[in-house]
């Protein structure tokens, strides 16, 4: 359950058009302090005004923290550079759902649910043989998890909710191992198989009916640390969207549906796509970053450099630091060089001396080293973004419970400002 912000003593007052109003102060945990103006159209008929929510809190929750100016990222309170080297990804979205770390007979139980959960309705192999195979994957989960809110009912109870997480958590992986057979034109995976969360993945993925994948164990752990790095970001824009289409009571599986849509976007997770598209084309272009870096600086030119800049990060994202190290550490590992990951070094070295990225304070995010991994352990650049949706799951789901079981729970519904035309008549 949400602890509920701190009221402080002294109150907030603002005074405007001839009318002064006192506003409750609310601190958080970490000090943070927030202005509740719940009453403020009430007492005086005035909203607030704040275009893409920067200054403005949806609501309090107890499931990650970031200091964005201190390059700071906690689950459950544990710093992530700790949480990445738990090495189970099932482990770290136990604590992000349930708020503490798993017993071994909990993680064990977490695990069997998961197996014996992971196949998919056989009626569901039409609605993927109706895709385009060339069809971009994100679309076709969200099409495929929406669809399996027509087989299992909307959670209500406690144990209702266990059961939908774990059917979430079961089921994407195998959608998304369909969606690449589908693309590949390749028989829909066998969803019984054994490994760790992202190895199992990996095994539908790639294997076929007369040869079983096996993953390099450097490549299993590889993946648990980025899909444990992608798991929750706080109220990051698809988060927001599963949490605004949960507050309708609409079902669960149509929540998560909408928040792949929203995290596909490319200024959001899709940004990891686009990222390794802009290092190709900066590799076939002769390579030049300091050349890519004048086209992202002018405004004219319509580029921006993909996997820098953060609504909330102006520091490095800490996730950032940690995908890096590993990015060269899996490369080492399997022997493989990669020309991209030289010139995304490139990139970083320059825009750390560049005016331009440091007055604004554009430093790496977490999509920026990310593709280059997957690249590296041969995830299709067309599934990166899927591997942000696998690895996010549990921190929209985490975040949708919270949300239905906090008492500031109510329907999500903005006001706005009018600026259209005044009354007119048509007579
Ligand atoms: C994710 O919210 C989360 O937590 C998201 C996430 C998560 O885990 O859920 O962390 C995952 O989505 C990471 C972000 C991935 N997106 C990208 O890498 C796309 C490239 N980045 C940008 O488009 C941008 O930085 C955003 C979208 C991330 C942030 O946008 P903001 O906060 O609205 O900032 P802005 O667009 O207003 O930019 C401020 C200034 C502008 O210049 P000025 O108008 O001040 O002159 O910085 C410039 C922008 O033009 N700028 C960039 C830039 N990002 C911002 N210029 C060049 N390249 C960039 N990448």
């Amino acid at each position: 359950m949400t602890q509920p912000s701190t009221t402080l003593a002294t109150e907030a007052e603002l005074t405007a058009l001839g009318k002064t109003i006192s506003l409750p102060i609310v601190e958080g945990s970490e000090q943070e302090i927030a202005i509740d103006i719940g009453r403020l159209r009430r007492e005086t008929g005035w909203i607030t005004l704040d275009p893409g929510y920067v200054n403005t809190g949806a609501c309090s929750s107890a499931i990650t923290f970031i200091d964005g100016e201190k390059g700071i990222l906690r689950y459950r309170g544990y710093p992530i550079e700790e949480i990445a080297k738990q090495g189970s990804f099932l482990g770290v979205a136990w604590l992000l759902l349930f708020g503490e770390l798993p017993t071994d007979e909990e993680l064990d139980r977490f695990k069997a649910d998961i197996r014996r959960e992971a196949g998919l309705p056989q009626e569901l192999e039409g609605l993927f043989k109706a895709m385009p195979r060339d069809g971009h994957p994100m679309p076709i989960a969200a099409a495929a998890v929406s669809a399996l809110a027509a087989w299992f009912p909307e959670p209500e109870s406690d144990e209702d909710i266990y059961l939908a997480t774990v059917r979430l958590m079961a089921k994407l992986p195998t959608i998304a191992a369909w969606c690449h057979n589908h693309s590949q034109g390749t028989p829909f995976a066998d969803s019984d198989v054994d490994g760790l969360y992202g190895e199992r993945f990996l095994k539908m993925m790639f294997s076929t009916p007369d040869a079983a994948h096996e993953v390099d164990p450097a490549v299993a752990r590889a993946l648990e640390l980025l899909l444990i790095l992608h798991a929750d970001h706080e109220q990051n824009c698809s988060t927001s969207t599963v949490r605004l289409v949960g507050s309708s009571k609409a079902h669960l599986f149509g929540a998560i549906a909408s928040g792949i849509h929203a995290l596909w976007g490319p200024l959001h997770g899709g940004a990891n796509q686009a990222v390794i598209e802009m290092l190709e084309d900066i590799e076939k272009g002769g390579g030049s970053a300091r050349d890519f870096l004048e086209r992202a600086k002018d405004k004219t030119q319509n580029v921006r450099l993909m996997g820098f800049g953060h609504r909330v990060y102006k520091s490095y994202d800490p996730r950032a630091k940690v995908l890096k190290a590993a990015c060269m550490d899996v490369l080492e590992k399997l022997g493989k060089g990669s020309r991209l990951l030289e010139i995304a070094m490139e990139l970083e070295e320059i825009t750390l001396e560049d005016e331009y990225f440091v007055s604004r304070s554009l430093y790496p995010n977490v999509d920026f080293y990310s593709g280059v991994i997957y690249k590296a352990l041969g995830i299709p650049t067309g599934m990166f973004t899927v591997m942000f949706a696998l690895g996010r799951l549990p921190g929209w789901i985490a975040q949708w419970i919270e949300m239905r079981q906090s008492p500031e729970f109510r329907i999500g519904r903005p006001r706005q400002v009018y600026t259209g035309p005044t009354k007119r008549s048509l007579e």
